[in-house]
C-alpha cells in the first residue's frame, strides 16, 4: 500500500475532496439517497479522514455524518452515517479503503459526538459486512428519504436501533 499518512479530513482542501468524490462515484453522485439522509449536515470531524501519499497528494477519503432515526414510537436515536468512502480509481484494491475504515473505527472510542457508537451506511454488504461487521439485521424497519435497496442499508453493533422509523439528517446541533 502506498499511503503514508492518514490525516483529519479538515487538513485537505474541500475542492480536492469534491473532485476525488466525482472521480470515484461520478458527477451524478449528489442525487443519491445517501446525500438526502445527511442533507444540511457537516462531517463529524473526529471520524472523517484523508489518505495522502508521500507527496501529499490525496488518495482517499472517508466522511461521516450526524443523522438520526425518528422511531415511530417517538424515540429519536442519534446515529452516524459512514460514507462515502472513496479511493482514487488508479489506487483502488490496494488497501486504502480498508485503512480509512479501520482508522475511523479506531477513532470511535475517542469520539465525543452523539451517535458515534451507532454507525450505519448504504453500501455493499460484500465489502462492509465482510471486513467491518455491518449487517442489515437491524434496519428492516427503517425508511429513507429516497429509493434504496434494503440489503444495502447496513448498521453496525447492537446499539443500532431496530425500531421502525424514518432516517434523516441531524441538523442544528453539534454532531
Ligand atoms: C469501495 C472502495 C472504497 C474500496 O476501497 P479499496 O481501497 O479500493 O479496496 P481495499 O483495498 O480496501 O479492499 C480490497 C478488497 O475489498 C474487495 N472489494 C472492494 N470493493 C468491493 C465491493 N464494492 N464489494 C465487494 N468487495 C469489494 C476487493 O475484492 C478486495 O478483496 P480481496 O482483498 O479479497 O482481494 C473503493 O474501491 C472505491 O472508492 N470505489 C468507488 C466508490 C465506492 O463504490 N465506494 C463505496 C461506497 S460508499
Amino acid at each position: 500500500m502506498d499511503v503514508i499518512a492518514l490525516v483529519p479530513l479538515a487538513a485537505v482542501e474541500p475542492e480536492a475532496v469534491e473532485a476525488l468524490l466525482d472521480r470515484a462515484f461520478g458527477p451524478d453522485r449528489r442525487t443519491r439517497t445517501a446525500y438526502r439522509i445527511r442533507s444540511g449536515t457537516l462531517p463529524v470531524p473526529e471520524l472523517s479522514f484523508a489518505a495522502l501519499d508521500a507527496d501529499g497528494a490525496l488518495l482517499g477519503t472517508i466522511q461521516c455524518w450526524p443523522v438520526e432515526l425518528a422511531c415511530d414510537d417517538g424515540e429519536i436515536v442519534p446515529l452516524v452515517m459512514v460514507g462515502p468512502v472513496a479511493v482514487e480509481p488508479d489506487h483502488q484494491q490496494g488497501g486504502i479503503g480498508r485503512a480509512l475504515m479501520e482508522r475511523m473505527l479506531e477513532a470511535i472510542s475517542d469520539c465525543p459526538a452523539k451517535g458515534c457508537d451507532s454507525l450505519m451506511l448504504v453500501g455493499d454488504p460484500e465489502y462492509y459486512g465482510r471486513f467491518f461487521g455491518f449487517t442489515a439485521e437491524r434496519t428492516a424497519g427503517w425508511r429513507l428519504p429516497g429509493p434504496f435497496e434494503p440489503h444495502r442499508l447496513l448498521a453496525r453493533g447492537d446499539k443500532a436501533p431496530d425500531c421502525a422509523g424514518a432516517l434523516g439528517p441531524r441538523v442544528g446541533q453539534a454532531a
